[in-house]
């Protein structure tokens, strides 16, 4: 059987990998192997692909070659790991896919969305997550937990708007396919979010 494909989503600092820890052990205490990815990322070359992507190199990157860049290391990790897994029956869990290009390059850059998403067609055409989980929180409260983590990225040392850009967009994007797409508060006390999201996973691994 093939396996389920869980995304999870969310600015800096709403608590990703924290949850994605304990999703990941939940699933896998149910008795599915979990595959673990990250976007961009995941494969050796998507790998690399993320260190140009993240350095705060001399070079500036025009915004559609961000994009493109984005999709390219997706193409990888896509072909190579996320299908494969998914055909020998494993669950992926994925931190960022797609919609982090639909809300950071469309709802953050500006690129128009309809262009973003004739990529992913290209890309992975009906590859998409059966669950995408967006953790929100203000963004004054997730750029506050950034801040303590030591140097910024490329990504990270963006103004305060152009996060409340992408968290506007993922909102939006959210309440568009809301079959897909749970969303969690993270401003609550953490057992409550991992309670919530591990009670995301039980819906999935019951249906
Ligand atoms: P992170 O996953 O460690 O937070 O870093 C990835 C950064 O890349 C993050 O700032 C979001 C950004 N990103 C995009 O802008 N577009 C994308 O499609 C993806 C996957 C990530």
């Amino acid at each position: 059987m093939r396996g389920r494909f869980i995304s999870v989503e969310g600015i800096e600092g709403v608590g990703k990998s924290s949850n994605i820890a304990a999703l990941v052990g939940h699933i896998e205490s149910a008795g599915f192997e979990v595959l673990q990815t990250r976007e961009p990322g995941g494969t050796p070359l998507a790998e690399d692909i993320r260190d140009i992507l993240k350095d705060r190199g001399d070079e500036p990157i025009p915004e559609v070659a961000e994009l493109l860049l984005m999709f390219a290391a997706r193409s990888l990790n896509v072909n190579n790991v996320i299908i494969p897994a998914l055909e020998n029956g494993k669950w992926v869990v994925s931190d960022r896919f797609t919609d982090s290009s639909r809300a950071y390059q469309g709802g953050g850059r500006g690129i128009p969305l309809a262009t973003i998403d004739g990529l992913a067609d290209l890309v992975h055409r009906d590859t998409w997550p059966d669950l995408t989980i967006l953790l929100d929180a203000p963004v004054e409260i997730g750029l506050g937990r950034v801040s303590k983590r030591g140097a910024r990225d490329r990504f990270e040392q963006e103004q305060h708007e152009f996060f409340e850009r992408v968290r506007e967009c993922y909102l939006q994007i959210a309440a568009m396919e809301p079959e897909r797409f749970a969303i969690v508060d993270t401003t609550r006390p953490l057992a409550d979010v991992r309670q919530d999201v591990i009670a995301l996973a039980d819906l999935l691994l019951t249906k």
